[in-house]
Parts: C-alpha cells; sequence; structure tokens
C-alpha cells in the first residue's frame, strides 16, 4: 500500500469509528456487530503501526471510549477507567501470558471472569452509605448518573461494613428475560427497538427520569476497586469475596487458573454455556491474581498490563428467507416475519424471526428467496444482519406489504411518523386471539392446559367470543372438541377456575393494556384498594406513583375510557375474578407489619408521601395524629407540637435514615 492510499484509508477508517462510536456510546443505537467494529479498529491500528507518520493523538485508537452525554453533570474520574486490550485466540493470551514472564514474574495465578456486555459504572460509598454514580464516559469523565443508580435495587444503599470510604467498578446489565420482555412491549407499541441489552441497559440508565431507569430492572456486577480507605485485599479472588461480603453483587461465576490451558478450559466451559446464563457476554476477561504484581506493571496509557480480554467470535448463521407472512398482535401492529430454512444458531434452531416492520424489509432489501445473514440480539431475539446479495439468483421476489390486514380485510393505517401499521378493527380475530393467548399465559391468568392451539381450537368452534367467555365454558362442548376427552376437559375447567384467585396485579397485566407490564401491574395494584379506584385515578395521580410515568399513566387512562373495557371488567367480576388491590392488605412477614407512624417535620432527601409509601410498602401503617396506638414518630427538622405529644407519651422517636438502615438489614 502506498503512502497516499494509506492516508486516505486511515481517514475513511477514523471518520468511519467516529460515527459508530457516537452510535453506540451517544446514541446507545450501534449500526454494526461488535466484531466488525473491533475489526475496523483492529485495521486502523495495524496501518497506524506500518505508517507511524499518519498516528496523532486524536486518533480513535489513542482514546478509551464514548463521550459523557450533555445531559448529565460531567464527572471527573479520580484516576481513568481503562478499558482493556483484546484476545481473539489462544496464541494471544499465550502473548500475554509471555509478556508477564519477561517482566519478571513467576509463579502465575490468573483470575477468570465472564467479560459482562452491559455498562461501565462507578459506584461510591462512603462510611458504607451509597452517595454516588457515574458511568464510564471516556474513561477521563463520565456522566454523574446517581439518582438513576439509586432506581436499581440490585445496588445496596448501604454496605454490610461502615467502610471509610470505596469506590468499585461494575457492569450494570439487563437480564436477557428483561430485554426479551422490553423490545416484544416496545414492538407492540410501535417504539424502536433496542439492539441488544448492552445498549438497552445504557439507555435505561443515561434516563433523566429515574422512574424509567426502576422500571427497566437491571442488574449489576461488581469487579474491581476504583479507590478505598480501609478495604485493601491483596488478590483478585480476595477482591470479589470481600466486595460479595460488603453486599454487592458479583458474578458467582469464576475461577483461578495457573496456565493457559486452564484458562481455554475454562473458555470452553463458559463458551458452551452461555447462552444458558441469565445476563448476556461477550468474552471473558483474564486478569493477573496478584493485586501487587499489577502495580508493577503499569498500564499503556489505554490499557493495564495486568489483564487482557478475550472476546468470542460473533455467533451467525446463513440461511434461506422462504417467505415473508404478517401477524397481527393485541393492539393491531401488522408485523412481517421471515420464514426460515431452519438453521442451528446459538444455543436453538431458528425458523422465524421478526422483520419489525415494512421500512426495515425496504431498508435492507430483504426478499423472498434470499440467502441471509442471521444473529441473535443479547442472545434471544434472531435477526437478520444482512442479506447476502452477492448469492442473489435473480428470482428472489420482492416483499409488498399488504394495505388491507391479512385476518379481517380492514384498511391497515399507519400514523405519520411512525413505522408500524396497525388493523384499527377491536374486533379483529386474530387480535382477539392474540388477546386471549396473552390473558391465559403463563405470567398472566397462567392457565394450565390453554396453550395457543386450544385458544385457537376454542375460537375456531365459536366456544368463545370475548375473553370472559373463557369463564362461562361448557363441559360437554369441549368435550366435543377434537383431541379432548371427559379428563382433559375437566382438567382444563379446574385451571380456568383456579385462575380466577390471581392477584390484580396479573389480570392488569393479562388485560393487555398498552405499556402496563408485569412490573407495572404489581406496582399498580399495591397501590390501589381495587380496580374501581383504579379506574377512577387521572393520568396526574397516576403519574406520581413510583415507577410509573407519564406514558404508561396515559395509557391506563385511555383503555378505562373504553366503554368496552369497562364492560369486560364489569363481566369478569360478576365471573367471580379478584380484582382487590394490596393497598390496605395486611402482611404479617413485612417488616414494619403492625407498626404505625406519624410523621412530624420536614424530612431530608425525602417527601412525605416518598415516606408514607416506603412505611407502607414494608407493612406499616401512617396517621396524622399521636395517640398511644402510635408505634413511632418519624422525626424531620423543626418538628411541631405532635413531637411534644409524643414526648409526653413516650413514644419513642426515629429518623428517616434510621429506618432506612432498619428496612436495609
Ligand atoms: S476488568 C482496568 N472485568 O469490559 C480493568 N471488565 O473490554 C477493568 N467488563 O471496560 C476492567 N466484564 O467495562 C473487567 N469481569 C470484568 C468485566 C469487564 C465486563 C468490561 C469493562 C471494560 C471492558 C473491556
Amino acid at each position: 500500500m502506498s503512502e497516499a492510499e494509506a492516508k486516505t484509508r486511515i481517514d475513511y477508517l477514523k471518520q468511519e469509528i467516529a460515527k459508530h462510536n457516537k452510535a453506540y456510546y451517544v446514541e446507545d443505537a450501534p449500526l454494526i456487530s461488535d466484531f466488525e467494529y473491533d475489526a475496523l479498529m483492529e485495521e486502523l491500528k495495524s496501518l497506524e503501526r506500518a505508517f507511524p507518520q499518519f498516528l496523532d493523538p486524536d486518533s480513535p485508537t489513542q482514546k478509551v471510549g464514548g463521550e459523557a452525554l450533555p445531559a448529565f453533570a460531567t464527572v471527573h474520574h479520580p484516576q481513568p477507567l481503562l478499558s482493556l486490550e483484546n484476545a481473539f485466540s489462544r496464541d494471544d493470551i499465550e502473548a500475554f501470558i509471555t509478556r508477564l514472564q519477561k517482566a519478571g514474574l513467576t509463579s502465575l495465578a490468573f483470575t477468570v471472569e465472564p467479560k459482562m456486555d452491559g455498562l461501565t459504572l462507578s459506584i461510591s460509598y462512603k462510611n458504607g452509605k451509597f452517595s454516588a454514580a457515574a458511568t464510564r464516559g471516556d474513561g477521563i469523565t463520565g456522566e454523574n448518573v446517581t439518582a438513576n443508580a439509586k432506581a436499581i435495587k440490585a445496588i445496596p444503599r448501604k454496605l454490610k461494613e461502615n467502610i471509610a470510604e470505596l469506590t468499585v467498578r461494575g457492569e450494570a446489565y439487563m437480564p436477557k428475560h428483561i430485554f426479551a420482555e422490553l423490545n416484544t412491549e416496545r414492538e407492540e407499541n410501535g417504539e424502536s427497538l433496542f439492539a441488544n441489552p448492552r445498549n438497552a441497559a445504557a439507555g435505561s440508565l443515561r434516563q433523566l427520569d429515574p422512574k424509567i431507569t426502576a422500571s427497566r430492572r437491571l442488574s449489576i456486577f461488581c469487579y474491581d476497586i476504583i479507590s478505598s480507605q480501609g478495604f485493601a485485599p491483596i488478590s483478585q479472588q480476595q477482591l470479589l469475596t470481600g466486595l460479595s461480603d460488603l453486599g454487592l453483587p458479583v458474578n458467582p461465576e469464576r475461577r483461578l487458573c495457573y496456565t493457559v490451558d486452564d484458562i481455554m478450559e475454562y473458555i470452553e466451559e463458559i463458551s458452551t454455556k452461555r447462552h444458558k446464563l441469565p445476563y448476556d457476554i461477550d468474552g471473558m476477561v483474564i486478569k493477573l491474581d496478584n493485586i501487587a504484581n499489577r502495580a508493577s506493571l503499569g498500564a499503556t496509557g489505554k490499557f493495564p498490563r495486568w489483564a487482557i480480554a478475550y472476546k468470542f467470535p460473533p455467533e451467525q448463521a446463513e440461511t434461506t428467507v422462504e417467505n415473508i407472512i404478517i401477524g397481527v398482535g393485541r393492539t393491531g401492529a401488522m408485523t412481517p416475519s421471515a420464514v426460515l430454512t431452519p438453521v442451528f444458531l446459538a444455543g436453538s434452531t431458528i425458523s422465524r424471526t421478526t422483520l419489525h416492520n415494512e421500512d426495515n424489509i425496504k431498508d435492507k432489501d430483504i426478499r423472498i428467496g434470499d440467502r441471509v445473514l442471521i444473529q441473535k440480539a443479547g442472545d434471544v431475539i434472531p435477526e437478520v444482519v444482512k442479506v447476502l446479495k452477492d448469492k442473489r439468483t435473480g428470482t428472489e421476489q420482492q416483499f409488498v406489504m399488504p394495505i388491507n390486514c391479512p385476518e379481517c380485510g380492514t384498511p391497515s393505517i399507519r400514523p405519520v411518523g411512525e413505522a408500524v401499521r396497525r388493523c384499527p378493527n377491536v374486533y379483529c380475530p386474530a387480535r382477539l386471539y392474540e388477546s386471549i393467548v396473552h390473558f391465559v399465559s403463563k405470567n398472566a391468568m397462567d392457565i394450565d392446559g390453554m396453550g395457543p392451539s386450544v385458544v385457537k381450537t376454542l375460537l375456531d368452534n365459536g366456544l368463545i367470543h370475548h375473553i370472559d367467555d373463557l369463564y362461562h365454558l361448557d363441559k360437554s362442548a369441549i368435550i366435543a372438541l377434537p383431541g379432548f376427552g371427559e379428563l382433559s376437559a375437566d382438567n382444563l375447567l379446574r385451571s380456568i377456575e383456579k385462575s380466577k384467585q390471581q392477584p390484580l396485579s396479573r389480570i392488569l397485566f393479562a388485560l393487555g393494556i398498552r405499556h402496563v407490564g408485569e412490573r407495572a401491574g404489581k406496582v399498580l395494584s399495591s397501590h390501589f384498594a381495587d380496580i374501581d379506584d383504579l379506574i377512577a385515578a387521572d393520568e396526574d395521580s397516576l403519574n406520581s406513583i413510583p415507577e410509573i410515568g407519564p406514558v404508561i399513566a396515559k395509557s391506563i387512562v385511555d383503555f378505562f375510557h373504553e366503554e368496552r373495557n369497562l364492560l369486560l371488567i364489569e363481566r369478569l367480576k360478576n365471573s367471580g375474578l379478584n380484582f382487590h388491590g394490596e393497598k390496605n392488605t395486611v402482611s404479617d412477614d413485612l417488616p414494619l407489619s403492625g407498626q404505625v407512624f406519624v410523621i412530624s417535620g420536614t424530612l431530608p432527601g425525602m417527601s412525605r408521601d416518598e415516606a408514607k409509601d416506603l412505611i407502607e410498602r414494608n407493612g406499616g401503617k401512617t396517621s396524622s395524629s399521636v395517640s398511644k396506638k402510635t408505634s413511632y414518630l418519624l422525626l424531620g427538622a423543626n418538628p411541631g407540637s405532635k413531637f411534644d405529644k409524643a414526648q409526653s407519651l413516650g413514644i419513642p422517636t426515629i429518623t428517616i435514615e434510621e429506618l432506612q438502615q432498619r428496612l436495609n438489614k
């Protein structure tokens, strides 16, 4: 390659990498796979090595990562949060070990850990209490995401020991099943999908509203100490056990290895069970176990010399698009799917994949008969990465999105600015079928024995026309259905009967109210005494409930504005379903059960409503006046006459901090 050619290629690669950095770090929506990104980086690095005259400090090969988002306050990390050098083979790992030996280290031991595919966070504790959290950003400065980190349950507010200062590094991630749920819901709602759990985690953390972060149920694994006073482990093994003893979540999956053979064996073991893990990993991290020896090795600007990241090769498969069909979901969304020649990929056989919407088909130019490359987003949802256009024979057919609903023939609508086309007919048989399948599903009413094929048989034979018909099925009519006998009919009726006991949280999810997932169902049912209270609630009061944002609030109000939905609730009530919320139910096993609190004065860092909510969620009650029945006076700044009265009755006081401490134990 001539110098001029190298310069052109280097400029091009830098531009491409800058574009992809922005898509990945700032927009949380990558345009290419990690593997393709790594390949661009590797090519740039090797060109810069061959033509050092073109290496400048601004090159992406010289920087650690993304850039901080302007919406959050900037945090300067006390020490740079370094990244890791990549290894792609056994040879690369051997070379890493050789470098350590050449640096004079003998009798080496390594801790090998899964490389979580998430978002790096630094989390600080002062005197054992959570104090701040920041994203990595470019490694030097990150974003202050303290408020959002508080919304992650996996991050303890308090450590089990009051050590003076501790800042840990960890990877926040979205468990695979939550990612799958979230994207299914987003697809139904016509919202853009997250490419993978990592982007979903990053998108969830960089929300201006912590409620949204809370609703996304992120988790975290901690794996390093950034700074500490009062905690100085001597090895990575001790560090991880120590963090775990302090109450921080640490990945139980890790191994002490001594040789490259040990390391490769463990990598092999994890890579075979990788798809069964509940979280996404993209490789394994190999760390020098001895912490004192790390300091002597130092870092190379961007990477520490004591660790290396082995990256798994991408898992993709090639197959043929045999057909493109349209499914109609319960909200009427008409979603195209590709019927594929079955192919084994990342732990399962794939014969179908969603194509999301007509624009995606057009953008990727996917045609019936095409050879395509597929991969799994977040190890779960298969997707078409690209069409192998070189393999076209000319017989491929372009796909035309039908204008009418394929199920009921109603002309579909596609609102301006939305990618999803919908069947507007609320009585569309496909919508009814999907609504019932959802209603009876495991996480909703959990009607055992009523799978999609049974729902279809019941509908096809005219036994059900509405959801509530499920509760008025006639045994002899079921027996008469193909595939049913006396015993199976009895079993089915028994599970239907049992489902009447399901709590309100499940009914709310089962009803298929847009944006109301399982979590929102639980939050709502713990907030209302019964469904009538919920129906009567307006948008503002719904919006003031923790974890319920304006979108969910509006959707609930819209749902209960529709006459037919109110009618459905009425019918389900008459069928004997349990519409009572959990608001006033006293549970004996909650930490504050049986205790009555009176709040006096201004509480630091918490509104009265929030304090009330905290008490009630933990089984306690609140009252506005002090009496002999009061268990504690929750004391804030500048208390009024309630304090004097409590004193005279000998009622103990408690501060909000003490209360929180008690609840965290
Ligand atoms: S150690 C200074 N351990 O992978 C060394 N990193 O490609 C700190 N990662 O930037 C990194 N799981 O965000 C380490 N068990 C693990 C990890 C891990 C995921 C991330 C981390 C790092 C990136 C490097």
